[in-house]
């Protein structure tokens, strides 16, 4: 088994080799056979969404829709009708409108995605409620996600009730409404050559804004002080944040999904933060923890040691033929051993891991699949059965230890000590690559990196 990783990587560019539109024309074609020649799909682009007042949140595409067409407009639906005479693939969208786009920006337009998008037809979004149901003449089964936008399943209900109505006229409404996801995630969950150069990407940017907080950090900083470097960081190399980063001093760092970042890092304590950039939608996601002065105490450094042991045990469990479940038990052994040496569990090692005595300081799991969303789309079994890792599916190995004061019998040397340590992992075909290798873990690393910057 080979873990890579680790390389110093060329420089980084601001932004990636753009996708060529052949890979979203293919996965266009590998999502139709499935379909079948009785099936349709559509897809909706995401809505903008208000943030407050009538400020729109920046919009992101939704990754279902992107993933497919490349395109990053909302208001938007994708349609493909397998075997369709007149085109197989289908898009409405924005019309251009050269007043509105003085205001809110430029638009592609219908004839922009047929010339620059690969679709065989395109019309006004305007016309969706008149020209959509043609599209679902005669075919059997209707793929979409169910259930995922109301306003979308109700539409759907009425171009399928629109249909019915014209039984008598020889018409056959689709009698299926089937879950696209099911096969369009497991499509997404095995990575294609271009989507492992940009998570290759997003995982160096992330790794790399990691150095960079890493040799600022001082104690009398500010948590969102820490924040702006990543935000700076994925700024300037044409990324956004993947989720919103958690930078969490001594005690926020036994918070999982603390962010408020607004407390003062203190001498003494380790500050946690998991962040990670998103290159192209694609996401990286990284945890360190480190000690806010550049020294681990002798404490922190016991506890350190054992998140970093269970880190590389499951590490060393990605390669292909195991299950999504292996690197979770290599962690959770190494942990539940390490909990017994600090003394913070007593017992056997098999009974506290049976009773999931070792919960009180580890409550998530290992990792989660990674991709354009940053817990990725993909199922995580098949059947009764943990799946089996596969060359090109790429997860994230997390785990971490939170020993917060308030747990009943703890030392006070470990009071409030929380780490995580994350890195993005692709299952290859020898084993797995770390792609998030250039931001160190060692503690011996992590000082001599901070005592450098200093
Ligand atoms: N940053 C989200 C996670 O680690 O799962
Ligand atoms: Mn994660
Ligand atoms: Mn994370």
């Amino acid at each position: 088994m080979t873990v890579t990783g680790g390389k110093r990587m060329q420089k980084l560019s601001a932004t990636t080799v753009p996708t060529p539109r052949t890979v979203y024309a293919a996965r266009r074609a590998q999502l139709m056979r499935h379909l079948g020649k009785d099936g349709v799909a559509l897809i909706p682009a995401a809505p903008e969404v208000l943030r407050n007042g009538d400020s729109h949140y920046p919009y992101r595409p939704d990754s279902d829709f992107y993933y497919l067409t490349g395109f990053a407009e909302p208001e938007a639906v994708a349609a493909l009708v397998p075997g369709r005479r007149g085109g197989e693939y289908i898009v409405f969208c924005r019309p251009r409108d050269p007043s509105k786009e003085i205001w809110t920006g430029r638009r592609v337009g219908p004839a922009g995605v047929v010339q620059h998008y690969g679709a065989d037809a395109a019309y006004d979004i305007a016309r969706l409620d008149e020209l959509l149901p043609e599209l679902l003449k005669n075919r059997q089964r209707i793929f979409f996600s169910v259930g995922r936008r109301a306003e979308f399943d109700t539409r759907v209900t009425a171009w399928v009730n629109g249909l019915r109505a014209k039984a008598r006229a020889g018409v056959h409404a689709p009698r299926e409404f089937v879950d696209i996801e099911h096969c369009l995630h497991e499509q997404r969950l095995f990575k294609g050559k271009h989507e492992i150069a940009t998570l290759r990407r997003a995982a160096q940017v992330s790794a790399l804004a990691h150095v960079a907080a890493m040799r600022l950090c001082r104690p009398g900083m500010m948590e969102y002080e820490l924040e702006a470097v990543f935000l700076h960081y994925f700024r300037r190399h044409n990324c956004v944040p993947s989720y919103n980063p958690i930078v969490g001093g001594g005690a926020n760092a036994c918070i999982l999904h603390y962010n408020e970042n607004n407390m003062p890092l203190s001498d003494g304590d380790l500050v946690l933060i998991d962040a990670g950039a998103e290159a192209e939608y694609y996401a990286g996601d990284i945890t360190r923890t480190f000690p806010v002065n550049g020294r681990f105490s002798a404490a922190q450094r016991e506890v350190y040691q054992v998140v970093l042991d269970a880190q590389y045990a499951a590490i060393a469990k990605v390669r292909p033929g195991n299950h999504w479940q292996d690197p979770h038990d290599a962690a959770v052994r190494v942990l539940t051993r390490g909990l017994i040496e600090l003394g913070l569990l007593r017992g056997k090692p098999a009974q506290l891991i049976k009773s999931g005595a070792f919960r009180t300081f580890y409550m998530h799991r290992t990792g989660h699949w990674l991709g354009m969303d940053v817990h990725d789309a993909g199922a995580y079994k098949d059947g009764d059965e943990w799946r089996l890792l596969r060359p090109g599916m790429a997860l994230t190995v997390e785990p971490g230890l939170y020993i917060s004061a308030h747990i009943k019998g703890v030392p006070k040397r470990y009071w409030d000590i929380g780490i995580r340590i994350e890195d993005d992992v692709l299952v290859t075909r020898e084993g797995c690559e770390v792609m998030t290798a250039e931001v160190p873990k060692e503690a011996a690393e992590i000082e001599a990196l901070m005592a450098h910057g200093r």
